[in-house]
């Protein structure tokens, strides 16, 4: 596959400013030779643009609807564009709210090309929160309902069908902070949740086993990377940890057995904060594991 880098330097749907320097601070990290040393194709596409942070309240609901549907419209084009083009899209964020944009035109691509779609979510949060259901209105903690259909018309139909996807082909992993309110639509809508409770006890090969089943020749495997899905002892730069997370090892693994599937075709990393991080190092790690997720293998592999 050839890459193509996609910056969204935006923090539009956080509750935290800093994630829109998240673009640049991976490509300080090198993400780009790193690629390059496994042999990969990557062209870097420079940062899309879009309307700054006005740092307002909600307003039903929902915190900068214009500006998050701005964001996502111009995202939802590049990463389309990338997919047409046959090229394998990361989108460097840039807030979690950008999932709507990216995995939109994933959907609408797998529908042009006949592939099945599997969302796999790495997240500390389930982010399927409706303007009525959220505690803070910031979008960022919408965006898999959007995709499945609940939310503004204005951001479930950016990818030109509602519901882009169904909740059927969502796997989350890495799970431990859910609202009130979400946890019983995450219910309610059957989400295949992963969560940290489950990982302790089977393990994360078992869960990564499971999240993987069925994915076959005929899948396009979307992989949404929020950073927060790891521990905060590795990845303090973002807006809202949560503790107990994956660890290094573990988090290794479930990037090792993505890439054993070989099916991966686009992949997003959101919610880096260079703001809150220290010295680089949770961008390190994020390049790290995005290392493992392209093949990257102690040994040589069979
Ligand atoms: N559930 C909380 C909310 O809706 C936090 C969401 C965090 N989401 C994220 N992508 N970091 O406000
Ligand atoms: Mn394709
Ligand atoms: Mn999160
Ligand atoms: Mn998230």
């Amino acid at each position: 596959h050839k890459i193509s880098l996609i910056g969204a330097p935006t923090d539009i749907g956080a509750g935290s400013r800093g994630a829109s320097m998240g673009p640049e601070a991976l490509r300080v990290a090198n993400i780009t030779s790193v690629l390059q040393s496994h042999g990969l194709e990557v062209l870097d596409k420079g940062n899309l643009s879009g309307p700054s942070n006005p740092w307002q309240p909600p307003v039903n609901g929902y915190r900068h609807l214009p500006e998050v549907t701005a964001w996502n419209r111009s995202l939802h084009d590049a990463v389309y564009a990338e997919l047409q083009d046959g090229r394998l899209p990361i989108v460097l964020g840039g807030d979690h709210c950008l999932g709507i944009g990216s995995i939109s035109a994933v959907a609408r691509h797998c529908r042009d090309t006949g592939k099945k779609l599997r969302v796999l979510w790495l997240d500390a949060h389930a982010d399927f929160n409706t303007n009525t259901l959220t505690p803070s209105g910031n979008i960022h903690g919408m965006p898999v309902a959007c995709l499945c259909g609940f939310g503004p018309l204005e951001l479930i139909e950016i990818g030109g069908q509602v519901p882009a996807i169904s909740p059927k082909w969502v796997r989350q992993i890495g799970i431990r902070s859910v609202d009130e309110g979400e946890k019983r639509f995450v219910h309610e809508q059957d989400l295949e949740v992963f969560d940290m409770r489950y990982i302790d006890e089977m393990g994360m090969r078992a869960a990564m086993e499971l999240a993987l089943a069925l994915i076959d020749s005929n899948t396009h495997l979307h992989v949404s990377f929020d950073v927060d899905f790891l521990d905060p002892d590795i990845a303090p730069g973002v807006g809202t940890t949560v503790r107990g997370g994956p660890t290094y090892r573990e988090a290794q693994l479930c990037m090792e057995m993505i890439a054993d599937t070989g099916r991966m075709a686009s992949l997003d990393v959101f919610e880096l904060n260079p703001a809150l991080d220290e010295r680089n190092r949770t961008a390190e790690v994020a390049v790290d594991l995005i290392e493992s997720l392209f093949g990257k293998s102690t040994l040589m592999r069979k």
